[in-house]
Protein backbone atom coordinates (compact mmCIF):
# COMPACT_ATOMS: atom_id res chain seq x y z
CA UNK A 1 0.00 0.00 0.00
CA UNK A 2 1.14 3.51 -1.13
CA UNK A 3 2.30 5.62 1.95
CA UNK A 4 1.49 8.98 0.80
CA UNK A 5 -2.19 10.18 1.24
CA UNK A 6 -3.49 11.67 -2.07
CA UNK A 7 -0.69 11.41 -4.88
CA UNK A 8 -1.64 8.56 -6.06
CA UNK A 9 2.69 8.77 -6.39
CA UNK A 10 2.80 4.86 -7.20
CA UNK A 11 -0.31 3.95 -8.94
CA UNK A 12 0.01 3.39 -12.39
CA UNK A 13 -1.92 6.35 -14.57
CA UNK A 14 -4.35 5.27 -16.61
CA UNK A 15 -3.89 5.93 -20.34
CA UNK A 16 -6.43 8.22 -22.34
CA UNK A 17 -4.60 8.29 -25.32
CA UNK A 18 -5.84 6.24 -28.79
CA UNK A 19 -3.28 4.48 -30.56
CA UNK A 20 -1.69 5.79 -33.53
CA UNK A 21 -3.47 6.54 -36.70
CA UNK A 22 -0.41 6.57 -38.92
CA UNK A 23 2.08 4.07 -38.57
CA UNK A 24 5.05 5.50 -40.19
CA UNK A 25 7.98 3.73 -39.60
CA UNK A 26 5.87 0.70 -38.08
CA UNK A 27 5.18 -2.74 -40.14
CA UNK A 28 2.64 -2.94 -42.96
CA UNK A 29 -0.08 -4.61 -41.33
CA UNK A 30 0.79 -2.74 -38.01
CA UNK A 31 -0.38 -5.14 -35.75
CA UNK A 32 2.60 -4.56 -33.07
CA UNK A 33 1.54 -3.51 -29.68
CA UNK A 34 2.55 -1.43 -26.76
CA UNK A 35 1.46 -1.13 -23.32
CA UNK A 36 3.35 1.94 -21.19
CA UNK A 37 2.82 1.86 -17.35
CA UNK A 38 3.56 4.85 -15.90
CA UNK A 39 4.97 4.88 -11.79
CA UNK A 40 5.45 8.09 -9.90
CA UNK A 41 5.66 11.86 -10.12
CA UNK A 42 4.85 14.32 -13.32
CA UNK A 43 7.85 14.24 -14.56
CA UNK A 44 7.55 10.49 -15.52
CA UNK A 45 4.15 11.34 -16.61
CA UNK A 46 5.77 13.94 -18.72
CA UNK A 47 8.58 11.25 -20.24
CA UNK A 48 5.61 8.40 -20.55
CA UNK A 49 4.06 11.29 -22.85
CA UNK A 50 7.41 11.30 -24.84
CA UNK A 51 7.68 7.49 -24.98
CA UNK A 52 4.03 7.25 -25.97
CA UNK A 53 4.57 9.78 -29.19
CA UNK A 54 7.87 7.47 -29.81
CA UNK A 55 5.84 4.06 -29.63
CA UNK A 56 3.07 5.44 -31.48
CA UNK A 57 5.73 6.90 -34.37
CA UNK A 58 7.11 3.41 -34.81
CA UNK A 59 3.80 2.08 -35.55
CA UNK A 60 2.62 0.50 -32.37
CA UNK A 61 -0.88 0.38 -31.28
CA UNK A 62 -1.37 1.34 -27.37
CA UNK A 63 -3.12 -0.99 -24.94
CA UNK A 64 -4.15 -1.11 -21.85
CA UNK A 65 -3.25 -4.76 -20.67
CA UNK A 66 -0.40 -6.13 -20.49
CA UNK A 67 -1.58 -9.66 -21.67
CA UNK A 68 -2.80 -7.66 -25.01
CA UNK A 69 1.18 -6.30 -25.76
CA UNK A 70 4.41 -7.48 -27.21
CA UNK A 71 6.41 -4.91 -25.82
CA UNK A 72 5.82 -3.67 -22.41
CA UNK A 73 7.22 -0.17 -20.89
CA UNK A 74 7.58 0.36 -17.16
CA UNK A 75 8.39 3.82 -16.88
CA UNK A 76 9.52 3.85 -13.15
CA UNK A 77 10.02 6.16 -9.96
CA UNK A 78 12.89 5.18 -7.33
CA UNK A 79 12.10 8.03 -4.43
CA UNK A 80 10.86 5.55 -2.26
CA UNK A 81 11.68 1.92 -1.70
CA UNK A 82 8.08 0.69 -2.36
CA UNK A 83 8.04 1.65 -5.78
CA UNK A 84 11.40 -0.58 -6.52
CA UNK A 85 8.58 -3.21 -4.88
CA UNK A 86 5.73 -2.36 -6.87
CA UNK A 87 7.72 -1.99 -9.99
CA UNK A 88 9.16 -5.97 -8.78
CA UNK A 89 5.75 -7.40 -8.65
CA UNK A 90 5.22 -6.02 -11.98
CA UNK A 91 8.21 -7.31 -13.16
CA UNK A 92 7.27 -11.29 -12.12
CA UNK A 93 3.91 -10.74 -13.63
CA UNK A 94 5.63 -9.81 -16.78
CA UNK A 95 8.10 -12.94 -16.63
CA UNK A 96 4.79 -15.48 -16.63
CA UNK A 97 3.29 -13.82 -19.51
CA UNK A 98 6.64 -14.12 -21.53
CA UNK A 99 6.53 -17.29 -20.53
CA UNK A 100 3.33 -17.95 -21.71
CA UNK A 101 4.54 -16.42 -24.94
CA UNK A 102 2.35 -13.55 -24.95
CA UNK A 103 4.60 -10.13 -23.88
CA UNK A 104 7.48 -10.41 -26.02
CA UNK A 105 9.71 -7.62 -25.07
CA UNK A 106 9.83 -5.43 -21.75
CA UNK A 107 11.80 -2.53 -21.11
CA UNK A 108 12.66 -0.57 -17.98
CA UNK A 109 12.86 3.08 -17.79
CA UNK A 110 12.69 6.39 -15.64
CA UNK A 111 14.73 6.41 -12.27
CA UNK A 112 14.89 3.13 -11.43
CA UNK A 113 17.08 2.14 -14.83
CA UNK A 114 19.02 4.99 -13.92
CA UNK A 115 19.83 3.19 -9.85
CA UNK A 116 22.35 0.78 -9.19
CA UNK A 117 19.56 -1.82 -8.62
CA UNK A 118 18.93 -1.87 -12.04
CA UNK A 119 21.41 -4.16 -13.50
CA UNK A 120 20.14 -7.05 -11.19
CA UNK A 121 16.55 -6.69 -11.98
CA UNK A 122 17.79 -6.73 -15.37
CA UNK A 123 19.41 -10.07 -14.57
CA UNK A 124 16.51 -11.43 -12.37
CA UNK A 125 13.88 -10.44 -15.02
CA UNK A 126 15.72 -10.64 -18.06
CA UNK A 127 14.48 -7.36 -18.96
CA UNK A 128 15.71 -6.50 -23.01
CA UNK A 129 16.23 -2.68 -22.46
CA UNK A 130 17.53 -0.87 -19.63
CA UNK A 131 17.33 2.77 -19.60
CA UNK A 132 17.87 6.08 -17.52
CA UNK A 133 16.58 9.38 -17.73
CA UNK A 134 19.03 10.53 -19.83
CA UNK A 135 18.89 8.07 -22.93
CA UNK A 136 15.41 7.59 -23.43
CA UNK A 137 16.04 8.67 -27.14
CA UNK A 138 17.71 5.07 -27.02
CA UNK A 139 14.23 3.64 -26.73
CA UNK A 140 13.00 4.93 -29.81
CA UNK A 141 15.86 2.78 -31.57
CA UNK A 142 14.98 -0.26 -29.61
CA UNK A 143 11.16 0.38 -31.01
CA UNK A 144 12.58 0.65 -34.14
CA UNK A 145 12.97 4.39 -35.30
CA UNK A 146 16.20 5.26 -36.89
CA UNK A 147 17.95 8.40 -35.94
CA UNK A 148 16.10 9.67 -33.38
CA UNK A 149 19.27 11.01 -31.01
CA UNK A 150 18.95 14.35 -31.78
CA UNK A 151 15.02 14.39 -32.45
CA UNK A 152 13.95 13.20 -29.07
CA UNK A 153 14.94 15.20 -26.66
CA UNK A 154 13.74 17.49 -23.56
CA UNK A 155 12.67 20.14 -26.19
CA UNK A 156 10.07 17.98 -27.59
CA UNK A 157 6.49 18.89 -26.72
CA UNK A 158 5.41 16.21 -24.81
CA UNK A 159 1.90 16.08 -25.36
CA UNK A 160 0.75 18.94 -28.30
CA UNK A 161 -2.31 19.01 -29.43
CA UNK A 162 -3.77 17.64 -26.10
CA UNK A 163 -6.17 20.15 -23.90
CA UNK A 164 -3.52 20.20 -21.42
CA UNK A 165 0.26 19.69 -21.69
CA UNK A 166 2.82 19.51 -19.09
CA UNK A 167 6.50 21.65 -20.33
CA UNK A 168 9.48 20.69 -18.70
CA UNK A 169 11.73 24.13 -17.92
CA UNK A 170 14.47 22.41 -15.84
CA UNK A 171 15.81 18.84 -15.37
CA UNK A 172 17.67 17.26 -12.30
CA UNK A 173 18.50 18.97 -8.52
CA UNK A 174 21.34 20.95 -7.22
CA UNK A 175 19.95 20.10 -4.04
CA UNK A 176 21.27 17.06 -2.05
CA UNK A 177 18.32 16.77 0.53
CA UNK A 178 19.42 13.84 3.13
CA UNK A 179 16.92 10.92 1.98
CA UNK A 180 16.27 12.43 -1.82
CA UNK A 181 17.82 9.70 -4.63
CA UNK A 182 16.39 12.83 -7.33
CA UNK A 183 19.76 14.57 -7.51
CA UNK A 184 21.90 10.68 -7.82
CA UNK A 185 19.15 9.71 -10.88
CA UNK A 186 18.41 12.91 -12.22
CA UNK A 187 22.02 14.93 -12.18
CA UNK A 188 22.24 18.32 -11.49
CA UNK A 189 20.08 21.06 -12.92
CA UNK A 190 20.06 22.12 -16.32
CA UNK A 191 17.42 24.79 -17.13
CA UNK A 192 16.11 25.05 -20.44
CA UNK A 193 16.49 28.26 -22.36
CA UNK A 194 13.98 30.95 -22.20
CA UNK A 195 12.82 30.73 -25.84
CA UNK A 196 12.58 27.48 -25.98
CA UNK A 197 10.08 27.14 -23.22
CA UNK A 198 8.14 30.20 -24.95
CA UNK A 199 8.46 28.71 -28.08
CA UNK A 200 6.70 24.85 -27.25
CA UNK A 201 3.92 26.96 -25.00
CA UNK A 202 3.06 29.09 -28.15
CA UNK A 203 3.40 25.75 -29.94
CA UNK A 204 0.92 23.90 -28.14
CA UNK A 205 -1.33 26.47 -27.49
CA UNK A 206 -1.77 26.94 -31.65
CA UNK A 207 -2.87 23.39 -31.39
CA UNK A 208 -5.42 23.57 -28.76
CA UNK A 209 -4.01 23.04 -25.35
CA UNK A 210 -5.55 25.27 -22.56
CA UNK A 211 -3.84 24.12 -19.70
CA UNK A 212 0.00 24.41 -19.65
CA UNK A 213 1.80 23.08 -16.57
CA UNK A 214 5.78 23.75 -16.19
CA UNK A 215 7.46 21.08 -15.04
CA UNK A 216 11.08 20.82 -12.76
CA UNK A 217 11.97 19.14 -9.50
CA UNK A 218 12.75 22.58 -8.53
CA UNK A 219 11.09 25.12 -10.60
CA UNK A 220 11.86 28.45 -8.86
CA UNK A 221 15.55 27.77 -9.34
CA UNK A 222 15.42 28.50 -13.00
CA UNK A 223 17.64 30.74 -14.11
CA UNK A 224 18.31 31.93 -17.79
CA UNK A 225 20.80 34.87 -19.11
CA UNK A 226 19.60 36.76 -16.23
CA UNK A 227 16.13 36.18 -15.94
CA UNK A 228 14.74 34.25 -12.95
CA UNK A 229 11.20 31.97 -12.72
CA UNK A 230 8.80 34.83 -11.79
CA UNK A 231 9.90 36.00 -15.56
CA UNK A 232 9.46 32.68 -17.14
CA UNK A 233 6.14 32.48 -15.46
CA UNK A 234 4.99 36.09 -16.43
CA UNK A 235 6.40 35.60 -19.74
CA UNK A 236 4.11 32.16 -20.10
CA UNK A 237 1.02 33.46 -18.08
CA UNK A 238 0.51 36.34 -21.58
CA UNK A 239 0.60 33.39 -23.64
CA UNK A 240 -1.41 30.34 -22.54
CA UNK A 241 -5.06 30.91 -21.09
CA UNK A 242 -4.07 28.42 -18.02
CA UNK A 243 -0.94 28.03 -16.20
CA UNK A 244 0.30 26.13 -13.30
CA UNK A 245 3.87 25.16 -12.13
CA UNK A 246 5.45 22.34 -9.57
CA UNK A 247 7.57 21.68 -7.48
CA UNK A 248 9.31 24.73 -5.72
CA UNK A 249 11.46 24.48 -3.33
CA UNK A 250 10.87 27.12 -0.27
CA UNK A 251 14.94 28.49 -0.39
CA UNK A 252 14.21 29.81 -3.89
CA UNK A 253 10.50 30.42 -3.93
CA UNK A 254 10.13 34.56 -4.51
CA UNK A 255 7.78 36.47 -3.06
CA UNK A 256 7.47 37.91 -6.59
CA UNK A 257 6.68 34.90 -7.25
CA UNK A 258 3.87 34.13 -5.14
CA UNK A 259 2.47 37.85 -5.75
CA UNK A 260 2.48 37.04 -10.00
CA UNK A 261 -0.08 33.96 -8.64
CA UNK A 262 -2.63 36.32 -7.10
CA UNK A 263 -2.22 38.86 -9.97
CA UNK A 264 -2.51 37.44 -13.19
CA UNK A 265 -5.67 35.91 -14.03
CA UNK A 266 -4.39 33.21 -16.17
CA UNK A 267 -2.51 31.42 -13.31
CA UNK A 268 -3.96 28.53 -11.23
CA UNK A 269 -4.11 29.77 -7.82
CA UNK A 270 -2.53 26.79 -6.10
CA UNK A 271 0.76 26.03 -4.61
CA UNK A 272 2.16 23.24 -4.15
CA UNK A 273 5.30 23.84 -1.27
CA UNK A 274 7.10 20.68 0.32
CA UNK A 275 8.09 21.36 3.72
CA UNK A 276 8.94 18.34 4.45
CA UNK A 277 9.04 18.46 8.67
CA UNK A 278 8.10 21.37 10.95
CA UNK A 279 11.08 21.37 12.84
CA UNK A 280 14.26 23.32 12.02
CA UNK A 281 16.63 20.41 14.15
CA UNK A 282 15.19 18.80 11.12
CA UNK A 283 15.07 20.72 8.40
CA UNK A 284 18.77 21.18 9.11
CA UNK A 285 19.27 17.13 9.16
CA UNK A 286 17.53 17.08 5.93
CA UNK A 287 19.60 20.07 4.60
CA UNK A 288 16.71 21.75 3.35
CA UNK A 289 18.37 25.32 3.60
CA UNK A 290 15.62 26.91 5.55
CA UNK A 291 14.18 26.96 8.78
CA UNK A 292 10.34 26.90 9.07
CA UNK A 293 9.90 30.32 10.17
CA UNK A 294 11.11 31.20 6.42
CA UNK A 295 7.92 28.78 5.28
CA UNK A 296 5.52 30.28 7.42
CA UNK A 297 6.46 33.42 6.00
CA UNK A 298 5.91 32.56 2.30
CA UNK A 299 2.75 31.11 3.44
CA UNK A 300 1.51 34.39 4.57
CA UNK A 301 2.68 35.72 1.23
CA UNK A 302 0.89 33.61 -0.63
CA UNK A 303 -2.12 33.33 1.56
CA UNK A 304 -2.25 37.58 1.23
CA UNK A 305 -1.53 37.37 -2.55
CA UNK A 306 -4.24 34.59 -3.45
CA UNK A 307 -6.76 34.54 -0.40
CA UNK A 308 -8.81 31.95 -2.24
CA UNK A 309 -5.66 30.03 -3.38
CA UNK A 310 -5.06 26.23 -2.30
CA UNK A 311 -2.37 25.25 -0.69
CA UNK A 312 -0.48 21.39 -0.79
CA UNK A 313 2.86 20.35 0.20
CA UNK A 314 5.22 17.56 0.85
CA UNK A 315 5.44 15.73 4.12
CA UNK A 316 8.09 13.07 5.31
CA UNK A 317 7.10 11.60 8.87
CA UNK A 318 9.89 9.68 10.60
CA UNK A 319 13.25 10.71 9.13
CA UNK A 320 15.86 9.24 10.94
CA UNK A 321 16.44 11.32 13.94
CA UNK A 322 12.90 12.57 14.24
CA UNK A 323 12.23 12.93 17.91
CA UNK A 324 8.47 13.23 19.50
CA UNK A 325 8.90 17.34 19.75
CA UNK A 326 9.49 17.45 15.99
CA UNK A 327 7.13 15.57 15.20
CA UNK A 328 4.89 18.26 17.38
CA UNK A 329 6.32 21.22 15.64
CA UNK A 330 5.32 19.12 12.36
CA UNK A 331 2.01 19.04 13.81
CA UNK A 332 2.08 22.55 14.87
CA UNK A 333 3.36 24.04 11.73
CA UNK A 334 0.47 22.23 9.61
CA UNK A 335 -2.04 23.48 11.52
CA UNK A 336 -0.63 27.14 11.20
CA UNK A 337 -0.93 26.89 7.73
CA UNK A 338 -3.96 25.28 6.97
CA UNK A 339 -2.88 23.06 4.10
CA UNK A 340 -5.87 22.19 2.10
CA UNK A 341 -3.75 19.26 1.02
CA UNK A 342 -0.65 17.27 1.67
CA UNK A 343 1.44 14.22 0.70
CA UNK A 344 2.58 12.61 3.58
CA UNK A 345 5.42 10.36 3.19
CA UNK A 346 6.70 7.82 5.87
CA UNK A 347 10.47 7.74 5.20
CA UNK A 348 12.21 5.29 3.17
CA UNK A 349 15.53 4.53 3.24
CA UNK A 350 17.10 5.06 -0.27
CA UNK A 351 20.76 3.18 -1.09
CA UNK A 352 22.97 5.61 -1.51
CA UNK A 353 21.41 8.72 0.10
CA UNK A 354 22.48 10.16 3.39
CA UNK A 355 19.50 9.18 5.86
CA UNK A 356 19.69 6.02 4.93
CA UNK A 357 23.36 5.04 6.48
CA UNK A 358 21.67 7.70 9.24
CA UNK A 359 21.34 6.33 13.02
CA UNK A 360 18.13 6.46 15.01
CA UNK A 361 15.69 5.04 13.22
CA UNK A 362 12.00 5.63 14.14
CA UNK A 363 10.67 2.22 15.09
CA UNK A 364 7.74 1.31 12.39
CA UNK A 365 4.59 1.69 14.72
CA UNK A 366 5.58 5.08 15.69
CA UNK A 367 6.20 6.11 12.31
CA UNK A 368 2.81 4.69 11.44
CA UNK A 369 1.54 6.57 14.49
CA UNK A 370 2.84 9.85 13.65
CA UNK A 371 1.67 9.17 9.78
CA UNK A 372 -1.89 8.89 10.74
CA UNK A 373 -1.62 12.19 13.09
CA UNK A 374 -0.43 14.41 10.75
CA UNK A 375 -2.79 12.84 7.94
CA UNK A 376 -5.51 13.44 10.64
CA UNK A 377 -4.59 17.33 11.05
CA UNK A 378 -4.44 17.68 7.19
CA UNK A 379 -7.67 16.03 6.68
CA UNK A 380 -9.14 18.35 9.81
CA UNK A 381 -8.04 22.17 7.94
CA UNK A 382 -8.52 20.51 4.37
CA UNK A 383 -12.30 19.51 5.57
CA UNK A 384 -12.88 22.69 7.28
CA UNK A 385 -11.56 25.03 4.24
CA UNK A 386 -13.42 23.21 2.08
CA UNK A 387 -16.94 23.45 3.65
CA UNK A 388 -15.95 27.07 3.19
CA UNK A 389 -16.75 26.90 -0.86
CA UNK A 390 -19.91 24.90 -0.63
CA UNK A 391 -22.94 27.31 -2.10
CA UNK A 392 -20.35 29.18 -4.06
CA UNK A 393 -20.52 29.43 -7.87
CA UNK A 394 -17.26 28.01 -9.24
CA UNK A 395 -15.80 28.14 -13.05
CA UNK A 396 -14.56 24.89 -13.04
CA UNK A 397 -12.20 23.62 -15.73
CA UNK A 398 -12.95 19.90 -16.93
CA UNK A 399 -9.57 17.88 -16.61
CA UNK A 400 -11.67 14.45 -17.06
CA UNK A 401 -14.44 13.66 -19.23
CA UNK A 402 -17.70 12.07 -17.34
CA UNK A 403 -17.56 7.96 -16.21
CA UNK A 404 -20.57 6.20 -16.11
CA UNK A 405 -21.85 8.49 -12.88
CA UNK A 406 -22.64 11.44 -15.23
CA UNK A 407 -19.65 12.79 -13.24
CA UNK A 408 -16.40 14.65 -14.55
CA UNK A 409 -13.39 16.04 -12.67
CA UNK A 410 -12.58 19.62 -12.82
CA UNK A 411 -10.55 22.52 -11.21
CA UNK A 412 -11.64 25.69 -10.40
CA UNK A 413 -9.25 28.40 -10.35
CA UNK A 414 -8.36 28.36 -6.66
CA UNK A 415 -6.73 25.08 -7.90
CA UNK A 416 -9.58 22.91 -5.82
CA UNK A 417 -10.36 19.64 -7.29
CA UNK A 418 -14.56 19.14 -7.86
CA UNK A 419 -16.83 16.62 -9.68
CA UNK A 420 -19.13 17.92 -11.08
CA UNK A 421 -22.22 16.54 -13.44
CA UNK A 422 -21.81 17.30 -16.89
CA UNK A 423 -20.88 15.78 -20.25
CA UNK A 424 -18.59 18.57 -20.96
CA UNK A 425 -15.20 17.84 -22.57
CA UNK A 426 -11.94 17.78 -21.37
CA UNK A 427 -10.54 21.12 -21.62
CA UNK A 428 -13.54 22.98 -21.43
CA UNK A 429 -14.71 25.16 -18.86
CA UNK A 430 -18.10 24.93 -17.04
CA UNK A 431 -20.12 26.78 -14.21
CA UNK A 432 -21.85 24.71 -11.59
CA UNK A 433 -22.75 25.24 -7.75
CA UNK A 434 -20.50 23.47 -4.95
CA UNK A 435 -23.39 21.12 -3.30
CA UNK A 436 -21.29 19.31 -0.35
CA UNK A 437 -17.64 19.16 0.34
CA UNK A 438 -14.69 16.23 1.38
CA UNK A 439 -11.62 16.58 2.90
CA UNK A 440 -10.58 15.97 -0.77
CA UNK A 441 -12.70 17.00 -3.49
CA UNK A 442 -15.68 19.61 -4.00
CA UNK A 443 -18.71 18.26 -5.17
CA UNK A 444 -21.20 20.69 -7.76
CA UNK A 445 -24.44 20.07 -9.39
CA UNK A 446 -25.54 20.02 -12.63
CA UNK A 447 -23.26 22.43 -14.77
CA UNK A 448 -25.47 25.09 -16.21
N1 LIG B 1 11.35 8.79 1.91
C1 LIG B 1 10.12 9.33 2.03
N2 LIG B 1 9.68 10.34 1.27
C2 LIG B 1 10.52 10.82 0.34
N3 LIG B 1 10.36 11.79 -0.55
C3 LIG B 1 11.48 11.88 -1.28
N4 LIG B 1 12.38 10.96 -0.86
C4 LIG B 1 11.79 10.29 0.15
C5 LIG B 1 12.22 9.23 0.99
N5 LIG B 1 13.43 8.69 0.89
C6 LIG B 1 9.17 12.61 -0.66
C7 LIG B 1 9.47 14.08 -0.33
C8 LIG B 1 9.42 14.74 -1.67
C9 LIG B 1 8.40 13.90 -2.40
C10 LIG B 1 8.39 13.99 -3.89
O1 LIG B 1 8.69 12.59 -2.00
O2 LIG B 1 8.45 14.58 0.51
O3 LIG B 1 9.05 16.11 -1.61
FE1 LIG C 1 15.10 15.85 -3.82
FE2 LIG C 1 15.57 17.92 -2.23
FE3 LIG C 1 16.05 18.12 -4.88
FE4 LIG C 1 13.52 18.00 -3.98
S1 LIG C 1 15.02 19.63 -3.56
S2 LIG C 1 14.38 16.84 -5.70
S3 LIG C 1 13.72 16.64 -2.22
S4 LIG C 1 17.13 16.79 -3.42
Amino acid sequence: MSSATKSGATTPIPLSRKPAEHAAFGPPDGTRTACIRTFGCQMNVHDSDRIRRMIQDAGYAEVQRYEDADLVILNTCYVRENAVDRVRGHLGELTRLRREGRVKRVALTGCIGAAEESASLQKTYNIDLVLGTHNTYELAEFVGLPTMRETYTPELPGTEGEHSAFVTIMTGCNYQCSYCIVPRVRGRMVCRPIGSVVGEVERLVAGGTNYVTLLGQTVDAWRHEGKRFCDLLEAVSEKAPRVWFTTSHPSNMEDRTLRAIGEKDTIVKRLHLPVQSGSDRMLKLMHRGYKAERYRRKIEVFREAAPEGTLSTDIIVGHPGETEEDHEQTLKLVADCAFDSAYIFKFSPRRGTEAADLPATVPDAVVGRRFLEVLRQVEQNAFARNQRKVGGIEEIYIRHGSTEDGRAIGETWSGHAVHVRTDAAPGSYVEAEIESAGPHVLYAGDAR
